[in-house]
This record gives C-alpha cells, structure tokens and sequence, in this order.
C-alpha cells in the first residue's frame, strides 16, 4: 500500500475471526498496519467516515444483502476505503449462488473478497491488490450539519430552517433540510409549503431510493431550499428506523452540498444515526439555568458516543440579559467549551415562524438576529472549505432586540 502504515478497520465481532486476522497481521512484514475494530455494522460506517482506513475488512454473515447495504453506505462515507468481504465457503446463504452474490456485492461497491481463514499471505496479497488499483474517484460529499439539544422548545426548527433557507439563497438547489422530527415536524408549515412527498415515501421506496429519487422526493422552496418533509401520518413515522434514516443521510450528502437536519428533542436511534454522520451539530441552548444544567449533561453524552469536540458547536438562542441568566461566558464556562454563537431573542423571530416566512428571507443582517445568522450561515457555508478545525469562538453577546422598522 501507499500508505507506509495502512490502517485496517475491522468489521465483526466473534472471536474466532479476530484471533485469525491478528494472528495473520502479526506475521505480516513491516509496516504493521494501524488497525481498529468495530462489532458491527452500523459502527462501521461511522468508523470508516472518521477514521479514513485504506481497507474495511469485514466479516461476512449469512445475509448478503446486509453487505450490501453497508457497501452503499460506506462508499458514500469515505469512497477512498476499499471494502473487503470476509467470508467462509459454504457458509453463506444466497438463494442465487455464491458467485453471482459474490458479483452483486462487487456491484455494491464490495472492492474484494478473502475466503477464511485468512493467512497472513492472503492479506499480503490483499494490501498488494489494494495498493495497486485504480485510486477511487472520491465524489466531493456534501456536508451534514444538525440542529440537536435534548430541551425542546429551544430553537432547533427555527435555526435549521434559517441556516438551511440562507444558505439555499446563495447556492439554489444545492442545499436539502430534513425534518427528522418525524411524530410532529413543523419544517413544512415554518417554510408554508405543502408537504406532497415526504419521508414517508422514502420509506415506501426504500429498495429503490437512489440519489435521484431522494431528490424528487423533496418539495422546493422559492428560496432554492429543498425539503425531505416529516411524514403527514404519525403511524408511518413510527416505522421509519435508523437505517432508514443512514440510507437517506448518505444518499442526501451525494446529492447536495449541504445537508441541513433538524432533530426532536429526545436521544433515540435516529438521532443517533445522525450524530454518527454529521460533519457538525450545532447544540442548542438557552441561557437559563435548567437548560444550561441539562445542557452539561447532553454535552458530556455527546463526548461518551464519539462525537468528537470538533464536531460540536454550542449556540445559545434567544439570548435574554438580565433576570439572573447565566451570560454566555458563564455557559461557556459550565459546559467546558465555546459559545460559538449567540442569537438574541426577536419578536420578529416568532412573526415569522407564524407567518411561514423564515426571517432570513427578508430581515436584515446587520443587528441583531440577523447578523447573528449571518454568521452561522457564514460558519456552515465555511465547513466545505475550511473543514472542522475548531473555531477560537468569542462569545459575543448580542442581545439588542432590533429596532422596529
Ligand atoms: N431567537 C429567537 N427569538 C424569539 N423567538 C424564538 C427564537 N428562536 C426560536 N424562537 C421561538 O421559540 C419557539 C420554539 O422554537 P422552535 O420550534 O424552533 O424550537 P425547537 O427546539 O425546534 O422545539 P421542539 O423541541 O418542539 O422541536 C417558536 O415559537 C419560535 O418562533
Ligand atoms: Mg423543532
């Protein structure tokens, strides 16, 4: 391989099959690769996104479809991984046979396949293979960025949608919002558009979604801004999962620049599937106590799940002074890390949310709430060029209530 230390993501969990790759890897000839492990599937696409391995060896199952399922994912999480399935003969289930399985993952996006039990000349060859091949055209992905917080009611919908709205006003059509507040979002009706097609029918068409679809499944906001709605039926939202939501989340970032998602304020497995896959949440605050206090506590959770600190942002929305509220450096201060942003409470905030107009469509952007969302329209716009490197964040307190006009 290039890479004088390649680094190997391991995929499985039965014992059997780690003892026969580190036993294969130990005999191997320097460079030793780098390697890390994950039990099962779903971790290990949030591995390969962050980790970037050269190689996923993956250990192979009776379920064929279930690999290939996970090389679409993986594929779209970090195209320059080589997946490699591990699998023993004969112990595989297919109804069509094991070459023409073998063929169809390799359609997937399956790179190759080791037979067990691997000898350290298998993977010597394998890396030999890999090193070799034609480098992947890495597509340039989309960023996902979420609106998160475990209080609701604290401004989640109403800073997705103005991000996601402001953004779309500078790159029309490049830019998806997905209301995964499934049981009750209110993306459709903040945006005043009709939900005609929602996730609800990306549930129905889940064999066949592909980015072209995913795309046609959206309702298009004058503003240029493309929302994948909640469903309109509370039962259907009840049967969407968190693979549903990975499959959406990865064909979401081929088909757009930005992914914008706002979330429901509670930690189950959707919000896990999305924190596994932004680029960056953005969790939101306000400055009173309880909040703040909680705040400490989805912070600290956050941290205990991998979501690593660069990933997390700290916004404190409708930001009111005075009344004994912590300022934001004191927020700063309890939560251990920066206040990035600092939105200021506005009476227009709340007019335009009943209005079905988001305010950066016409508000101002040079006081207040305005410019505060300017510049965190300014920060996610910045992702797909500078990256995650953490900001140095000054708080900047910024709680004037615009003039009338
Ligand atoms: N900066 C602000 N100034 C004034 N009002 C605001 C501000 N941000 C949000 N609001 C208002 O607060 C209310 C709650 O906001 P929003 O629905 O965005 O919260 P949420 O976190 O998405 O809630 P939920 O957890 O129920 O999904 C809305 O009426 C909204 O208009
Ligand atoms: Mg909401």
């Amino acid at each position: 391989m290039s890479n004088p230390q390649p680094h190997v993501l391991i995929v499985g969990a039965e014992p059997k099959f780690l003892q026969e790759l580190e036993s294969a890897m130990g005999a191997l000839a320097a460079p030793r690769p780098v390697v890390h492990q994950v039990d099962d599937y779903r971790r290990a696409v949030e591995a390969a996104r962050t980790r970037h391995p050269e190689l996923a060896l993956v250990q192979m199952g009776v379920d064929w479809q279930e690999l290939k399922t996970l090389a679409r994912e993986m594929q779209a999480a970090a195209p320059g991984t080589a997946i490699v399935g591990v699998y023993r003969q004969g112990a595989v289930d297919s109804e069509i046979g094991e070459s023409a399985a073998l063929i169809e993952s390799i359609r997937a996006g399956v790179q190759d396949f080791i037979r067990r039990p691997v000898s350290s000349k298998d993977l010597e060859q394998l890396f030999e293979r890999i090193a070799t091949r034609p480098s992947a055209q890495s597509p340039s992905l989309g960023k996902i960025v979420a609106f998160v917080s475990n209080k609701g009611g604290v401004g989640k919908s109403t800073l997705a949608i103005n991000t996601a709205t402001g953004l779309a006003k500078r790159h029309p059509d490049r830019v998806l919002l997905i209301d995964s507040s499934f049981q009750m979002g209110v993306c459709a009706s903040m945006l005043d558009l009709q939900a005609t097609t929602t996730m609800a029918d990306a549930l129905r068409e889940q064999e066949r979604l592909d980015t072209t679809l995913l795309r046609q499944l959206t309702v298009v906001h004058p503003s240029g801004l493309h929302l994948l709605a909640a469903p309109n039926d509370a039962v259907v939202a009840a049967e969407i999962d968190d693979a549903l939501m990975t499959q959406v989340l990865t064909l979401a970032r081929r088909a757009y620049d930005y992914v914008i998602v706002d979330t429901f304020p509670l930690f189950d497995r959707i919000v896990m599937a999305v924190l596994d896959l932004c680029d960056r949440c953005y969790i939101v605050l306000e400055n009173t106590v309880p909040t703040v206090l909680s705040g400490v506590k989805y912070v600290e959770l956050l941290d205990g799940l991998g979501v690593e600190a660069e990933r997390q942002r700290v916004i404190l929305n409708r930001n009111l002074s005075g009344a004994g509220n912590p300022t934001a450096a004191d927020v700063a201060r309890r939560l251990n890390r920066p206040v990035t942003h600092v939105l200021p409470y506005s009476r227009k905030v709340v007019a335009a949310a009943n209005l079905g107009e988001p305010y950066v469509m016409r508000g101002q952007t040079w006081w207040g709430f305005g410019r505060a969302m300017r510049r965190l329209i300014d920060d996610v716009e910045a992702i797909r060029t500078t990256g995650n490197e953490p900001v140095v964040a000054k708080a900047v307190a910024n709680d004037v209530e615009e003039p009338a006009s």
